[in-house]
């Protein structure tokens, strides 16, 4: 069986990193427009470097949780066949033995160089003083993040695995931002049963079902259902 997941804010919550729209999401606390969008780094570089540092150190401390290693668990039982398409920066699907992530967001642990489109791995913070190390500009450096309106990575090896999946499954997203909140559509168009894991609805009716809870919960108990253990 071929199975989509697509993993939003809320698959990590329970590791201690904010979602975005939730009460105290980091929407509620940042101007979107300011930090996550090209010409808020073009007005100040610096203040969105700081945001991104911020997240940075956040992810580097968190640990996987039990649903991340469930879904890994999923991922290596011969039975299926899984890619999990995360919209989260964070690493913690890897963390807990994920293999076949897709992160189409980008990651908070590469940067990137906004003149040469260089990438690297980045554990540190990242400062509008230090130069690429590719083209060696300076002032060019940002988080590998897609931003409100980029492009989102990946997009054809996602789209792929939905249209080609036998079961799609959504966990801990709001389904608000496009593409990924189109993917629930193009999964069922092409046939495929739909399932959506999230502690509150997002309301969407291309899903068959819908089971609602923590994550560390009934990601848990799904996986231990469809595995048969
Ligand atoms: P949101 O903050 O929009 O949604 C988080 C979802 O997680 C909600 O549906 C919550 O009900 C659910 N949730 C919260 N805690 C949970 C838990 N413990 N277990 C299960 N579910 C839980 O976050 P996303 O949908 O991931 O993009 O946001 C999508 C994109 O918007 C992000 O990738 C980011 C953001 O702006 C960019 O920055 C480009």
């Amino acid at each position: 069986m071929r199975i989509a997941i697509l993993t939003g804010a809320g698959v990590s919550a329970e590791s201690g990193l904010g979602t975005f729209r939730d009460k105290d999401g980091l929407w509620t606390q940042y101007d979107l427009s300011e930090v996550a969008t090209p010409q808020g780094y073009a007005r100040n570089p610096d203040k969105v470097l700081d945001f991104y540092n911020m997240r940075r150190r956040n992810a580097a401390g968190a640990i996987a949780n039990e649903a991340h290693r469930a879904l890994a668990r999923l991922e290596n039982d011969a039975q299926f066949d899984v890619a999990v398409i995360t919209q989260n920066i964070d690493d913690l699907h890897e963390q807990g033995g994920g293999r076949n992530v897709l992160h189409i967001h980008g990651s908070i642990f590469e940067a990137l160089c906004s003149g040469c489109g260089h990438v690297w791995p980045r554990r540190d913070d990242l400062s509008t003083a230090e130069a690429c190390p590719a083209c060696t500009t300076i002032g060019t450096v940002r988080p590998n993040i897609v931003w409100f309106g980029e492009i989102p990575y990946l997009m054809p090896e996602a789209t792929a695995y939905i249209e080609e999946c036998d079961l799609f499954v959504s966990i801990g997203t709001s389904g608000t931002v496009y593409p990924a909140a189109g993917f629930v559509e193009i999964a069922k168009g092409a046939g495929a049963q739909t399932l959506e894991l999230n502690l509150e609805a997002s309301g969407n009716r291309a899903f068959d079902t819908v089971r609602l809870g923590a994550a560390t919960e009934i990601v848990v108990d799904w996986v231990a259902e469809i595995r048969g253990v």
